[in-house]
């Protein structure tokens, strides 16, 4: 497993999304790659990982390493399927039905999509996450040395957590969504064989 050489929002998820992977699982593809420090942990547990990332320059400065292709592509486009399908950080930069259809079509029968994703507030929705703000901030204090990331292209959120779960429960059925700490909802999802 490479050590990470920064932290942030993105990696605090990372362990999360390696649970998400099935012993059986051989193929994973990680869409919004950026410096690929994702695709070379999935490759401790595939044999092949495909990175996409629709910014050309991240992708040509990011780091080679055994079993992993890192490709300029806009994952809307991409027609293969799967073992895994990751995307952190990245669902919310396209309309989420887009999103969530063009992902649900890259996972292979009996498959698995886990999502690390942002959301936008919402006053009333999100008014209990506010207790949760000295946990954020004290994680935030304790990793501030370590804190760091590639120079990816960012974007705000567009969909309250309510629009995704809808999005996810027409397109996704059984789709697990859990609200976290960090600015983060993760989603699980198991493509029926
Ligand atoms: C906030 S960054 C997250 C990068 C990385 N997943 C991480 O956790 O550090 C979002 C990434 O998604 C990429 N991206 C945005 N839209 C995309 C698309 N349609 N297809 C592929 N990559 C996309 C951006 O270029 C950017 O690198």
């Amino acid at each position: 497993m490479p050590t990470d050489p920064y932290w942030n929002h993105n990696t605090q998820y990372h362990p999360w999304v390696l649970d998400q992977v099935p012993a059986t699982a051989r193929t994973a593809l990680d869409i919004g790659c950026g410096d690929g420090l994702l695709a070379r942990k999935l490759a401790t547990r595939c044999d092949a990982v495909l990175g996409v990332d629709i910014d050309d320059r991240v992708i040509a400065n990011a780091p080679a390493a055994p079993n992993v292709h890192l490709e300029h592509a806009d994952f809307r486009d991409l027609d293969q399927t799967f073992d895994v399908v990751t995307a952190v950080a990245t669902l919310h930069h396209v309309p989420v039905r887009d999103g969530i259809t063009a992902l649900r079509h890259l996972v292979a029968p009996g498959g698995t999509l886990a999502v690390v994703g942002l959301w936008k507030m919402h006053p009333v929705s999100d008014f209990h996450y506010l207790p949760l703000l000295p946990a954020i901030w004290g994680l935030d204090r304790w990793r501030r040395r370590s804190f760091g990331g590639p120079d990816v292209t960012l974007a705000d959120p567009r969909e309250t957590l309510t629009e995704i779960r809808s999005a996810a429960a027409e397109h996704l059925p059984g789709a697990e969504i859990r609200r976290r700490l960090m600015w983060r909802y993760t989603l699980r999802w198991r493509r029926p064989r």
